[in-house]
C-alpha cells in the first residue's frame, strides 16, 4: 500500500540538481569511455569516476593501496579511494574476475542500484574491514572521495549525476545513482548520505539482499521510499535519523553530545516491487589480468544476451613496465592475518565510519521528527538495535579521526 502510494507521485517527474553541473575530478577521464582496445588497464590509476550502467558494467571505489594493511581500512582512506571498474573504462582500476560473487542490477524511475557480494580483499580491501559510506558530499562537500564522480547511460547515453550513494566492505557493495527526481522527493533525498552505519539492505530497499549471494540479475523496479522515509496512510511521512555520539573539548573538560534517535527501526518503509528480471550465470572483464592488455571490444549484457560495446577505439601502446607481472589477486591471501573478529556483526550493518555525514548529522539531526511507527521491534530487533548503537558510536570516533 505504502509503495502505490509512493508511485502516485511518479508522474510528476523533474530535473533539478539531479545532473552534474560543477567540475570533474581532477584524476578523472573527461568521457566514462571505455579503454581502447590495444591499451593496457592502469592498475595504479587514480581515476575516480564511476560508471554504474548495468549488472555487468560497473565501478566500485576500493583502496588506492591495495597491500591489504589496516592503514587501508576504508574508513582511513574514504577521501582518496580510487574507482575499480568491472570493465576496462574510465581510465580506472580493473575488478578481476571472480571477485564478485553476486550482482543485482535495479532500474528504477528515480534511480539505477547495484548490490552484491565481493571478495573485496581483491581490490585491496583489509580483510573484516566493516568498510564504509561513500557520497558526493564528504567533510568539505567536496566528495568522499574528493574528486569522486559518477555517471550511468540508462538515460540512453552517458549523463554524470549529481547525487548518489554506496557502501563498501570486506564482502558486500552496493551503489545507488539517482537519475531523476520528483516533486517531494529530491535526489538529495533519495540518495540521502547520513545514513552511513545503516548498511546496504536498510538503506537500499533491498529485501533478500543475505540469500542473494552467487546469483547475478538485472530487473526492473519501483523506486523505494527515500531511506529514513516512512510514508504514512494520512499522506504525511515520518523520518528516522542516525543516532551519533560523539565528544568535544570544552575548556579541558570532555563534554559528550548525541543526535538522532534511540530506537532503529528494524526495516525500510517497504520492500520494492521488481519486474523483467533477467538472470545471468557470471560477469566477466574480458581483460587477461596476467598484463593487463586491452586486446578486445569489451562485451556488454543486456536484455538476456551478449552485445559488443559500441565506439571502442583502439591505439598501440607499449607494454608498461611491469605490467607482465602476475595477477594482482594474490592480495586476497597478503592480507589473510589482518582478520577482526568483530567482522560479521558489523558488516551486516556495513559502514562504520562516520566521516564527513556525522559532522552534517550534527547540525540538522537536532531537528530530527519521531522515527518509524510503522516498525515492530521484536525480540531480535532490539538486538540489531544495540548493534547499531554500539557500532554508531565506533562509527563517530572513525568520523571525528577522518574529519581531521
Ligand atoms: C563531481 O563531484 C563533485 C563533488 O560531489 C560535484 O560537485 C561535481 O558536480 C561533479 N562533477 C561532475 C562532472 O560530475
Ligand atoms: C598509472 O596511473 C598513475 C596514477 O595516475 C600514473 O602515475 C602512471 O603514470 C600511470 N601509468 C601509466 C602506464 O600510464
Ligand atoms: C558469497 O559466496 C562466496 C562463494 O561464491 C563466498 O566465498 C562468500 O563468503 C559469500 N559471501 C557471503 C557474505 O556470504
Ligand atoms: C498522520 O498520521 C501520523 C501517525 O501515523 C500522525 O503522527 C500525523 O500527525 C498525521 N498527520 C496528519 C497531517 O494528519
Ligand atoms: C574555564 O575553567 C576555569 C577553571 O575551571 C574557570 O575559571 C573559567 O571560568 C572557565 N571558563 C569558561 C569560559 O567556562
Amino acid at each position: 500500500m505504502l509503495s502505490l502510494a509512493l508511485l502516485t507521485l511518479l508522474p510528476m517527474l523533474v530535473k533539478g540538481q539531479v545532473t552534474a553541473t560543477f567540475p570533474n575530478g581532477a584524476t578523472n577521464p573527461d568521457q566514462p569511455e571505455f579503454l581502447p582496445i590495444g591499451s593496457y588497464v592502469n592498475q595504479t590509476s587514480l581515476s575516480r569516476l564511476l560508471t554504474l550502467n548495468g549488472v555487468d558494467d560497473f565501478c566500485l571505489y576500493g583502496p588506492p593501496d591495495q597491500s591489504g594493511g589496516p592503514e587501508n581500512e576504508i574508513g582511513n582512506v574514504e577521501p582518496v579511494v580510487v574507482a575499480y571498474c568491472t570493465k576496462p573504462r574510465n581510465n580506472a582500476r580493473l575488478i578481476p574476475d571472480g571477485a564478485i560473487t553476486a550482482a543485482h542490477f535495479i532500474k528504477t524511475p528515480l534511480y539505477v542500484q547495484i548490490y552484491g557480494f565481493w571478495d573485496g580483499t581483491k581490490v585491496g580491501i583489509v580483510d573484516g574491514d566493516a568498510g564504509g559510506e561513500l557520497d558526493p558530499h564528504g567533510a568539505e562537500n567536496l566528495g568522499n572521495p574528493i574528486g569522486g564522480n559518477v555517471t550511468s547511460n540508462v538515460g540512453g547515453s552517458d549523463v554524470f549525476y549529481e547525487e548518489w550513494m554506496s557502501f563498501i566492505s570486506y564482502d558486500q557493495f552496493c551503489l545507488r545513482i539517482c537519475t531523476a527526481e520528483t516533486n517531494d522527493i529530491t535526489a538529495a533525498i533519495q540518495c540521502e548520505h547520513e545514513l552511513d552505519i545503516m548498511g546496504c539492505q536498510f538503506v537500499m530497499a533491498i529485501e533478500d539482499f543475505y540469500q542473494s549471494n552467487n546469483s547475478f540479475t538485472s530487473c526492473e523496479g519501483e523506486p523505494a521510499a527515500p531511506p529514513g522515509h516512512y510514508p504514512q496512510s494520512n499522506g504525511s511521512t515520518s523520518t528516522f535519523k542516525q543516532r551519533y555520539t560523539g565528544s568535544f573539548t570544552d575548556n579541558g573538560s570532555v563534554g559528550y553530545w548525541t543526535v538522532g534517535q534511540t530506537v532503529t527501526p528494524s526495516a525500510p518503509a517497504f520492500y520494492p516491487a521488481t519486474s523483467n528480471c533477467v538472470t545471468y550465470s557470471t560477469i566477466s572483464n574480458g581483460v587477461n589480468t596476467g598484463d593487463w592488455a586491452v586486446t578486445a571490444t569489451p562485451s556488454i549484457l543486456a536484455a538476456g544476451s551478449t552485445v559488443a560495446a559500441s565506439n571502442v577505439g583502439t591505439t598501440s601502446q607499449e607494454r608498461p613496465s611491469g605490467a607482465s607481472a602476475a595477477p594482482t589477486s594474490g592480495s586476497a591471501s597478503g592480507s589473510a592475518s589482518g582478520s577482526q573478529s568483530s567482522a560479521s556483526a558489523s558488516a551486516s550493518r556495513s559502514g562504520a565510519s562516520g566521516s564527513g555525514a556525522s559532522a552534517s548529522t550534527a547540525t540538522n539531526g537536532a531537528a530530527a521528527s519521531a522515527s518509524g511507527g510503522s516498525s515492530a521491534a521484536s525480540p531480535a530487533a532490539q538486538n540489531n538495535v544495540l548493534v547499531a548503537g554500539a557500532v554508531g558510536i565506533v562509527g563517530m570516533l572513525v568520523g571525528a579521526v577522518t574529519l581531521l
